[in-house]
Order: structure tokens, then C-alpha cells, then sequence
């Protein structure tokens, strides 16, 4: 099955980043369904897009393109009739996610794909009120998604094969890297690896082995500069396997393995010590150093993307 025409539900931060990625395709059609038929969700697009333009990453021609292809309601009916891919961002709340793909199953084709970008629940779970679950599956996009080519394509319990597919191909279609996760498991494939290394780092604070500071330094001028280049499995191979085996037995069991979130991450969160949002969280953050920050990595991955293949 083509996938021509794309909806998106939810209008927050992701779900207008993706109708953009969506609509960044010639060949896609995309509804953008707000709840607030006041609101103008194409706003924040402008102004990725607007950014885009700025670095040369995209021609005015495409930028008005995009916006152009991009349509908005509060119409829950009609903004999934015609639908081929319906793809959900709203909360994070799985009794809403659940109560949403209920109501969409009958408005929608029978055809239709229905995905959740769910960050962390269960596609089995989320599809659990709907009749046909072959056709539920997760398609969880990384922040901000119009510059971050990941999408984790994951197969809730009955999802069908065939779906899985026709999703994967029409995402390599239009640009991202899609990979696909075969079991329905929380943290899907890159949260786990995410959280097990932020595990360890906030350990390594915790226990005064190093500094927050200390410890980004030695990721992003060490392992972090060949991540891009060279899968960390890759690198097990490079290395060869029975130095990776003599290493792994010797270290692991000094490695952090609590089932438990840090205490000092939680002493933080108490302490009303939130990161950005307060100035304060491992480090101190000035307002000035809070937006270098963001347009740095904005910046960087403009630059990344342009040259990806
Ligand atoms: N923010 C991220 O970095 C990120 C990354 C990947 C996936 N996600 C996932 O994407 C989804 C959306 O996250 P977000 O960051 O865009 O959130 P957001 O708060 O920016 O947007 C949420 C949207 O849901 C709508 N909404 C709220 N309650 C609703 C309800 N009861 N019924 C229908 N719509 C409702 C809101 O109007 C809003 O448009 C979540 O499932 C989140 O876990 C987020």
C-alpha cells in the first residue's frame, strides 16, 4: 500500500515537528488535528523552517512547499477519513492513547496504519481497545524530529509484519533512518542504551568519581566523537571479540546495576533542582548558557543532517 496521505494527531511539540518531517515529502499529503481550532499549529513549523532557510539547508521553494502540503482541523472525523498512516502525539497517558485509537478505528480506512509515538508504553497495551491490532504499531520519532533521522519501528504483540514493512519503506522513502525493534519491550532499543550509559554517568557523579562537567568531557571527546561513525557493535568487532569478553568479565561487576533511580538524581528533583527549567540541575545554567545550548545542538545538527546519506 502507498502512503500518500499522513495525519497527524496532537499538535504539541512533536506532533507538529512530524508534520513537518511528513509534509517535507513531495508526495505526502498531511492533516495536522489540533483539539484548539483557534490555535495556528503551523506556527512553530515556520519557524524550524525559517531556521532551516536560514543555514541553507532548504530552498524558499521548499519551505513553501512544506507549509503548503500541511492542512489543519479540529475535525477528529474528518482529519483521519482518508487517511493511509495516522500517526498519535498526544499526552503521554496510556488510558487516553488507548481511548483515541478506540474512536479513530471505525473513522479510519480499513487499510489504514495506526501508530503511536509513544516514548516508552506498550504498543500491545495502546492497541488493546482496538478490533483489528494488526495494524497498530509504534513509530517513535526522536526530538526534534525534523533533524533527528531515528525512528524506532516497533511491533507491538499482533502487529503484522506487513505493516511493519509497508512503515519501514515509506520512512526510508522520505529520509529517516528507521530501524526496526521486534519485541514490544519499554525503552524500545535506543532509551535502553540511552538509560544505560545516563545510569552509569549519574552514578559516577553520585559517587565522586567525577563531576557532571568531567563526565560530558570524557563522553563527548572520547566515545561520543566515533558514535556517529562507528556502531558501538562495530566496535567490538574492530577491537576483537575475545578482548571485548576479557574486558566485559573483568568490569561489569563494578558497573552501576541498581534498579532504582539515582538517589542523587532524586535529591535533586526534591531539592526543586530541574536542569533548564530552574538554572540548576548537575551543573548551573545561565539563561545565556541555556540558549547556547539549545542553538548549538540545533546548529550542529543542521550541519550533520545536510551530509547525512
Ligand atoms: N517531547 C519529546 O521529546 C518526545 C519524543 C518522542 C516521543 N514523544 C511522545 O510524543 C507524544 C507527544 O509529546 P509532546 O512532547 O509533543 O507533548 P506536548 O505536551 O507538546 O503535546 C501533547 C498534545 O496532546 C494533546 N492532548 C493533551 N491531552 C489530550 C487528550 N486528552 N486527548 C487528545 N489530545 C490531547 C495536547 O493538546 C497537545 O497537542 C507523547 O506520547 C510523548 O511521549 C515525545
Amino acid at each position: 500500500m502507498a502512503i500518500k496521505r499522513v495525519t497527524v494527531l496532537g499538535s504539541g511539540l512533536m506532533g507538529c515537528g512530524l508534520a513537518q518531517v511528513f509534509a517535507m515529502h513531495e508526495d505526502t499529503q498531511v492533516i495536522l488535528r489540533s483539539r484548539n481550532a483557534k490555535e495556528n499549529p503551523l506556527k512553530p513549523v515556520e519557524e524550524n523552517l525559517m531556521l532551516l532557510h536560514s543555514k541553507g539547508a532548504i530552498t524558499k521553494d521548499v519551505f513553501e512547499g512544506v507549509l503548503s502540503r500541511i492542512a489543519f482541523t479540529d475535525d477528529l472525523v474528518m482529519a483521519v477519513k482518508e487517511a493511509d498512516l495516522v500517526i498519535e502525539c498526544v499526552v503521554e497517558d496510556m488510558v487516553v492513547k488507548q481511548e483515541l485509537f478506540r474512536e479513530i478505528e471505525p473513522l479510519c480506512k480499513p487499510s489504514a496504519i495506526l501508530a503511536t509515538n509513544t516514548s516508552v508504553m506498550s504498543i500491545t497495551e495502546i492497541a488493546s481497545k482496538t478490533i483489528d491490532k494488526t495494524r497498530v504499531i509504534g513509530a517513535h520519532f526522536w526530538n526534534p524530529p525534523y533533524l533527528i533521522p531515528l525512528v524506532e519501528v516497533i511491533k507491538g504483540e499482533e502487529t503484522s509484519l506487513e505493516v511493519m514493512d509497508t512503515l519501514f519503506d515509506y520512512l526510508k522513502k522520505i529520509g529517516k533512518k528507521p530501524v526496526k525493534c521486534m519485541k514490544d519491550v519499554p525503552g524500545f532499543i535506543a532509551n535502553r542504551l540511552q538509560h544505560a550509559i545516563w545510569r552509569e554517568a549519574f552514578s559516577i557523579v553520585e559517587n565522586g568519581i567525577a563531576d557532571a562537567a568531567t563526565v560530558d568531557e570524557a563522553l563527548r571527546y572520547g566515545p561520543g566523537l566515533r558514535w556517529p561513525i562507528l556502531g558501538i557493535l562495530e566496535n567490538a568487532d574492530m577491537i576483537g571479540l575475545d578482548l571485548s569478553y576479557n574486558i566485559q568479565n573483568y568490569i561489569v561487576k563494578y558497573l552501576e546495576n541498581s534498579h532504582e533511580p539515582s538517589k542523587l538524581l532524586k535529591q535533586h528533583v526534591d531539592e526543586g533542582h530541574l536542569g533548564f527549567k530552574t538554572g540548576r540541575g548537575y551543573q548551573m545554567w545561565s539563561p545565556e548558557q541555556i540558549q547556547a545550548s539549545n542553538k548549538r545542538l540545533r546548529e550542529y545538527l543542521i550541519e550533520v543532517t545536510k551530509n547525512l546519506k
